[in-house]
């Protein structure tokens, strides 16, 4: 049996991590990876509130101590002054990966006009792969089908595990 795939999934939330409100986010993420992954992935999800230095600090610790060579976060990446999920990210990461962001944002303004409103964007952090998504679960499958076709491969670049994908990598996945 191989090694499980260690990925992080950030849910950025004041509500969700004061327990007021289901995280809905956290959970979308981990069920469009998990149809559209084929190896064995060990999923490590993390429930923050929008602050940058509690942001930072789990980002670090699934980069650095779980070794997750994803780490998708969502939610906080709007205009509001408490949305400060892209600073996080940038603050942690040596090099950003602009494609990312400006992809997800392509394809979601075919669909909702306020996607425009998303700063989400993405990084790299040692071997790991560090990607902003919206909070809201329509959001998430829109961004998850524009990017994850570039996400193993990326993360083979960058010194990564390989991972294996199912036919469901396209936007078709959810
Ligand atoms: N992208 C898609 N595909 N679908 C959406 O409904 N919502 C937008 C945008 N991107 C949206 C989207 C809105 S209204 C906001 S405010 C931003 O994502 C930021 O969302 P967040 O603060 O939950 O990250």
């Amino acid at each position: 049996m191989d090694q499980p795939v260690a990925i992080g999934i950030v849910t950025v939330s004041d509500r969700a991590s004061r327990g007021e409100y289901e995280d809905r986010g956290g959970p979308a993420v981990q069920q469009w990876l998990t149809r559209a992954i084929a190896s064995p992935v060990e999923f490590h999800p993390r429930v923050v509130p929008d602050e940058v230095p509690l942001i930072t600090a789990a980002l670090r610790e699934l980069c650095d101590e779980k070794r997750c060579c994803l780490v998708v976060t969502t939610g906080g990446t709007g205009p509001a002054p408490r949305d400060v999920t892209p600073e996080a990210t940038e603050e942690v990461c040596s090099r950003m990966m602009p494609g990312f962001g400006e992809a997800m944002r392509g394809v979601s303004q075919q669909i909702v006009p306020t996607a425009i409103l998303s700063r989400q964007t993405a990084g790299i952090r040692g071997t790991s792969l560090i990607v902003n998504l919206p909070g809201n679960p329509p959001a998430i499958a829109d961004c998850l089908g524009a990017v994850f076709p570039a996400i193993p491969w990326g993360i083979e670049l960058i010194g990564g595990p390989r991972l294996e994908t199912t036919a469901a990598t396209g936007s078709a996945a959810v």
